[in-house]
């Protein structure tokens, strides 16, 4: 006999919402959304049933919207659900008060969860919770961490739930840079795109990246004046202050109201 699929409520249905909907939740779970018009829609089932419980529901609005309006979705929960928070800077304490539950369980997925390949923290305070998530629900996106504090979702945030947006951000900023070089190298931009993605899986080979560089540096040679530029404009920095600023911003989330 079929076992029967339990069912998932996700409350906000926009880009992170989108993102958690890969084939592998979509095949194991039953899964209804609801936005701001407040109507319950079937995802991947066909139910008309006016009554569904939610067996976990997902918190995937806006942290500001969770403050003003969060107590409202009491409404979708019992003292059975499990509440996994998608929320950057919500804490445990605050969703627990709001929604009149212990079951609160905090994730940092990012956009690539829809190709099964974020790396996915968690945090919550009942580790029975959190091993059922990491087995049931983050191990479905791709890889996941099960975190000892909850600051460091913050630091999670920074790093892996930002994350696709720097590293995006570094790539475009190579591609930009190239263009003012005015050299025709191709058509498109795939012979840079690959330059990443080849220095990635081949440099492994080198046993660390610094081994790496140093196989295509010489002594005062081409690419040591370009590695020189890039280590006195402190690049190491720069990509530090942006997780501090990150860090610093899910922090205030936490304390706005
Ligand atoms: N984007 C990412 O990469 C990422 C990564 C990690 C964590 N997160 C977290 O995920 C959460 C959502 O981010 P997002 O980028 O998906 O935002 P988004 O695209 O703006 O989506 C927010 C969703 O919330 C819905 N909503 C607004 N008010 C609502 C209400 N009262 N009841 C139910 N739904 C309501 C919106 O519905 P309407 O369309 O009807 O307005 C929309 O579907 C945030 O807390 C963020 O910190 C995002």
């Amino acid at each position: 006999m079929a076992t029967l699929k339990k069912n998932i409520l996700f409350i906000g249905f926009g880009n992170m919402a989108k993102s958690l909907l890969n084939n592998k939740i979509k095949s194991k779970f039953n899964i209804y959304s609801v936005n701001s018009s407040n109507l319950i829609k079937p995802i991947n089932v066909k139910n008309n049933k006016s009554q569904i419980k939610f067996d976990s529901v997902f918190l995937l609005v806006k942290p500001n919207v969770f403050n003003k309006e969060g107590y409202s979705f009491i409404k979708y929960i019992d003292k059975k659900t499990k509440v996994i928070s998608c929320m950057a800077g919500v804490k445990v304490v605050t969703i627990s008060r709001k929604l009149k539950t212990n079951n609160v369980v905090r994730i940092m997925p990012n956009i690539l969860s829809l190709y099964e390949s974020s790396h996915t923290c968690i945090f919550s305070d009942d580790k029975k919770l959190t091993n059922w998530t990491k087995i049931n629900i983050t191990n479905l996106f791709g890889t996941s961490f099960i975190l000892d504090n909850e600051n460091d979702i913050h630091k999670a945030t920074a790093l892996f739930g930002s994350g696709p947006a720097f590293i995006a951000k570094i790539i475009n900023s190579y591609i930009k840079a190239s263009k003012k070089m005015n050299l025709k190298y191709s058509d498109s931009n795939e012979p840079i795109l690959n330059l990443f993605k080849n220095v990635l899986e081949h440099s492994k080979k080198y046993e660390n990246l610094d081994n790496f560089i140093k196989k295509i540096t010489s002594k005062k040679g081409t690419t040591q004046e370009g590695v020189n530029y890039l280590e006195d404009a402190n690049i190491e920095k720069i990509m530090y202050n942006t997780f501090i600023k990150t860090y610093k911003r899910s922090k205030e989330l936490s304390i706005e109201k």
